[in-house]
């Protein structure tokens, strides 16, 4: 069976400066450069988010933006949150563990019971895949199969984008692209992760559309792994 039938659909999506970065430096929430979309890419982006079953985003970036990932400017359905947390240690207090929307922690089975149990009695779903580290694509068999999720959006971070990257588990990217430069060695880009050794390595990308929204340039790719 195709890789793509037991598994969602995935989009990317993501805002970016001129330099590729996320956020104005390490450890800074990305809301600050978010408040610079235009409204127009706001409504693109929970439009992209009532599409969609399921929206991702890393741990840290619950920690740093603790974002709500909510549809709230269009009509619809907000999707099912989903954060990999390989200790369970992300906060009880973090917006994504409110009633506002249904949540799937996924942690690995080395997560504490007491942290799991805690995260379950906030009403959050608890997942456990991976033995170390939460296994991604057998999380997404386990979306896909025991959750029906067939379209997902990932938001971030970093890290996160690299590990769907690498593992291939990326069909499509959206970038709104923020007409600043922040500079910073160590500032997070779209990409974290290890470099690469040689060219072979280089995911390849293929431009679908572009069109300015608003006043934001938007940038859409099909990801073109194995080419
Ligand atoms: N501009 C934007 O669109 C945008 C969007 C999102 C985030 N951001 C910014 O990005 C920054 C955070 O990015 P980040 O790279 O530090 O963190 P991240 O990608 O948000 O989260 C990474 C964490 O996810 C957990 N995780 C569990 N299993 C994983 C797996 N298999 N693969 C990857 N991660 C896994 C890990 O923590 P455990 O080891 O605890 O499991 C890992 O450290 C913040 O500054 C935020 O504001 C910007």
């Amino acid at each position: 069976m195709s890789d793509l039938l037991i598994r969602p659909h995935v989009l990317l999506m993501s805002e970016i400066t001129v330099d590729g970065k996320l956020t104005l430096k390490r450890g800074a929430s990305s809301k600050i450069l978010m408040k610079y979309m235009a409204h127009e890419t706001e409504i693109l982006l929970h439009r992209t988010r009532a599409e969609c079953d399921a929206i991702m985003v890393g741990s840290n970036t619950i920690a740093i933006d603790n974002s709500y990932l909510t549809v709230r400017l269009v009509p619809g359905n907000s999707p099912i949150r989903v954060i990999p947390s390989s200790m369970a240690d992300i906060s009880l207090n973090a917006n994504v563990l409110g009633t506002d929307a249904p949540t799937v922690i996924a942690v690995s089975e080395r997560a504490p019971a007491e942290r799991v149990a805690a995260i379950r009695a906030k009403g959050a779903d608890v997942v456990v895949c991976g033995a170390e580290r939460v296994d991604l694509p057998a999380l997404l068999r386990t979306l896909r199969e025991k959750y029906g999720v067939k379209k997902m959006m990932i938001e971030g971070g970093p890290t996160l984008n690299w590990h769907m990257l690498r593992h291939g588990l990326v069909d499509e990217i959206r970038l709104i692209h923020l007409p600043f430069i922040v500079g910073g060695e160590d500032t997070p880009s779209l990409v974290g992760g290890m470099h690469i050794d040689s060219e072979d390595e280089m995911i390849r990308l293929t431009l679908l559309r572009h069109y300015l929204c608003g006043n934001n340039l938007v940038t859409e790719y099909a990801v073109r792994y194995g080419d």
